[in-house]
Order: structure tokens, then sequence, then C-alpha cells
């Protein structure tokens, strides 16, 4: 099939790339030249474990090409993806120019049938929207179909969610459209949802607020587990047995962070006050995330004593690991709490500092972990990346100036790091008695 794919970043590249290799004649379009540039020289312009090689390999096949000319790609293909950014608004609401400009382009474009899908994150009623401007725009009779095809793949692993989705969700009105998009993804072999296009779009924003919801009950219960000397981390792992509750996202925290969940409960709390109803359940979902880097800030304060001239040292800085993002990540606000509060900081992750360094220019970037540690007087994991989890703790004790860890992802066993002589302080993860004066 030949395809376009509209909108280059962290969905568009990654679904083009992945079409191509099942044997489609893909084109790949963005604004930016330099990026479309980078694509065609084999680069990726973002950090995503197995996409490198895949791009090459379907580059070099021919199976894929970038470019600037939207309306070139639009009339060779039969299939036009629109994966463009849908950035919030100030008051939540998601900014669709960037959906709008596509859907023109595509109707001025328009030379025969083509299936317009659309994989942006976008309110419901988007894609009755996207049609109204086609139709206002093409400026001959052709006919065409939207659909609604919401992605689900995570940063990280986005590669590995393309090729093996939970679900895909197919959401039209016309069963030819339908029947062709199936075709499309069939050499996949996996569970296929045929909707409506609201359907579909409320399956997307519905799904990512539910895990959302997930983390925010799970550190409002670690809060709790705190107060009353109980362990989170058991708490949920028995309740994930449950497979009514199921045991992901279940992982008390910094909370959540990332281009998605906090902008599409956002957006979707927005949505649901447009048509009349309450949004106070999401709001409270953001809520609670919001507060944590603050309280975390604050635990490390008064184990220290205030934070003037004191040194703490941040291990990851990514949202997660796995991935060079740092939009909305929990380790900027803790940065802001933590300078605001007057401490020194020093920071190692192992690819999202040129990130970072361009919002906070002056801490102390390090070149490990152990660097890190040198003369602080706490150790933050902020993101658990795998090449913290075997840290030589002996030698990153005598490092420090004052043994203090707070482990903002529950990475470590509490006892064998209190053994070594560490004061450690976990999300919900009380200190037993006769340690809580620490050393
Ligand atoms: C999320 C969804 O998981 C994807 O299904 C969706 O396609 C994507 O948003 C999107 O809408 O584009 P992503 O933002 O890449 O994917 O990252 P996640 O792995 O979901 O993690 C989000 C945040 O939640 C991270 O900051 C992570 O540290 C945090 N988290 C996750 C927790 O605090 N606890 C958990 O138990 C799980």
């Amino acid at each position: 099939m030949k395809i376009t794919v509209v909108g280059a970043g962290y969905v568009g590249l990654v679904t083009g790339v992945v079409f191509a290799d099942l044997g489609n004649e893909v084109i790949c379009v963005d604004i930016d030249a330099h990026k479309v540039d980078a694509i065609n020289k084999g680069r990726t312009p973002i950090y995503e474990p197995g996409l490198d090689e895949l791009l090459q390999r379907n580059l070099e096949e021919e199976r894929l090409r970038a470019t600037t000319d939207l309306a070139g790609a639009g009339r060779e293909s039969e299939v036009i993806f629109i994966t463009v950014g849908t950035p919030p608004r100030e008051n939540g609401e998601p900014d669709l120019q960037y959906v709008d400009e596509v859907a023109r382009a595509i109707g001025e474009a328009l030379n025969g049938y083509k299936i317009i899908v659309n994989k942006s994150t976008v309110p419901v009623g988007t894609g009755d929207r996207v049609r109204q401007i086609i139709e206002q725009h093409r400026k001959e009779p052709h006919e065409f179909d939207v659909v609604s095809n919401p992605e689900f793949l995570r940063e990280g692993s986005a590669v590995h969610d393309t090729l093996y989705p939970d679900r895909i969700v197919i959401g039209t009105d016309n069963p030819r459209a339908a029947r062709k998009i199936v075709e499309l993804y069939a050499p996949l072999e996996r569970p296929m949802l045929i909707t409506n296009l609201p359907t579909a779009e409320i399956i997307k924003y519905a799904s990512n607020a539910f895990l959302a919801l997930k983390i925010s009950y799970i550190n409002a219960i670690a809060d709790l587990c705190e107060r009353v000397g109980a362990d989170v981390v058991q708490v949920a792992k028995a309740m994930g047995y449950d497979p009514r509750i199921g045991a992901h996202f279940l992982q008390a925290g910094l909370g959540f962070g990332g281009s998605c969940f906090p902008k599409d409960v956002k957006a979707f709390a927005h949505s649901v006050q447009r048509y009349g109803l309450d949004p106070s359940l999401y709001e409270t979902v953001l809520a609670i995330n919001e507060a944590r880097p603050r309280q975390f800030v604050q635990r490390i304060a008064e184990r220290l004593n205030g934070l003037r001239d004191k040194t703490v040292g941040l291990l990851g800085l990514a949202f997660k690991p796995n991935t060079d993002d740092i939009r909305e990540a929990r380790s900027i606000e803790i940065m802001r709490h933590l300078l605001q509060e007057g401490a020194q900081v020093r920071a190692y992750d192992p690819v999202a500092m040129p990130n970072m360094q361009a919002i906070y220019p002056h801490i102390t970037y390090c070149k490990s972990a152990y660097e890190v540690a040198e003369g602080a007087d706490a150790l933050v994991l902020v993101t658990e990346w795998n090449e913290f989890k075997q840290l030589n703790f002996e030698r990153i004790k005598h490092l420090m100036r004052q043994p203090n860890l707070f482990d903002g992802r529950n990475l470590y066993d509490p006892q064998r790091l209190r053994k070594l002589g560490f004061y450690y302080y976990g999300i919900g993860r009380a200190e037993p008695p006769s340690s809580q004066n620490g050393l």
C-alpha cells in the first residue's frame, strides 16, 4: 500500500518505519527540513531503541523516504495518516491548529479517493472537523473517508509496541475504509476493534486517563501507608494479584510525567466539562500528581535540616527510563524546588542531560552515578534506569558527605540499604521504628 504519514514525531516516525518494514511504500512528511534531511540520511531525530536500524534498513530497501512536500506525497498515496502534535493551550484544551493545517492541505491536494487516518491524540469530534475542512478545501469532488486510529505506543518501547499492539482501534462509519485499514494492519495479527469515529476518539483519552488515575490512586495510598507504618509496594502487589485490578501501573513514586498523561488528562477534563459533565475526577488525578515533587523535596529538606548550601545528587532526569525525553519530567519540578530552597544540585542521566542543560544550564552535570554521589548530602533516584539498579552502594556511601538515599521510584531494597548504613526513604514505605532517627 502507498502511505503518507504527516508529522515525523514519535508516533509518525515509528508508525511510518514499521509500515515500511511490513512492505508498504511510505512517505514521511514534516515541515522541518532538518528533520526530513536527517531521516533521509538514516538518522532518527529521537532516541528510541531499535528505531535507527529499522529506519536504515527501510531506506536502503527504498520503502521509505521523507519530504516536506505534503501535497505531492498525498497525491501519490491511498492512505494518509495524520500524526502531528496537539499541544495544550493554557486552559488545557488541545491546540488543533496543526491538524487543521494538514487537513486543509490534504483537501487542496485531493486527486482521488483517499482514506485520512487520524492518529494524533485529539478530542472527540475532531474526525468530523477534519472531514469538514477537507470538504471545504477540496478543488474537485473526490470522495474520501476519515478514520480514527488512536496510537497506544509508549516512548522507550515504541517500536515493540507498534509491532505488537495490545489492540488496534479503527473508528469509521464507512466499512470500505475500515476494510482497507484492517488489511494494512493484518500482518501484525493483533486484536482489532472496529467502532464509529467518536468511540475510537474516546478510547484513547479514556485509556490514558485511566492509567493516570491508577498512578495517582496508588500514590494517594502511598501517602496513607507512610502515615500508618505500611508498605505500599506490598499493598500494590497484593492488589495486583486480583485480575480485576491488574498489577500494571500501580508503582507508587514521584508521579507521571511525559508528553501524554499530564496533557491528555487535562484535555479530557476539558472535553468532559464542555459537554456539561463534572471534571473533578480528572482534576483530582492531576492535583495528586502535581503535589508529588513538592512533597518529596520537603522530605529531603526535613532530613537535612533545610537545603541551603546542601548538595543533592539526582540519578535520572528523563521522564522515564529508555528515553531522552524530559517533557513534564518530575526531575524538572524537583530541581526547581531544590534550587529555590538553596541546594546545590548535581545530576546524571544516561541520555537526557543535553535536553536538561537547555532548561538548567548551571547545575553540575556528571558522568556517572558515582560522580553524582561525590560530596552529596543526599542522593535522589528520580528515573529508574537499568544502570542504577545494581549500584555499588558501599562505594557510594564513602563518596557521599552523608549517606542519605531518597528513592523516588521504590527501586531499592530498604533493608539492604539501611543495613549498609544509609538513611533510606522510599515512597509509601514506612521506616521501621528502630531506624527512625537515621544513623
Ligand atoms: C503513555 C501510555 O502508556 C501509552 O499507551 C500512550 O500511547 C502514550 O502515553 C501516548 O498517549 O502517547 P508514555 O507517556 O510513553 O505512554 O509513558 P508511560 O510508560 O505510560 O509512563 C508515563 C509516566 O507514568 C512516566 O512518568 C512513568 O514514570 C509514570 N508511571 C508509570 C508511574 O509513576 N507509575 C507506574 O506504575 C507507571
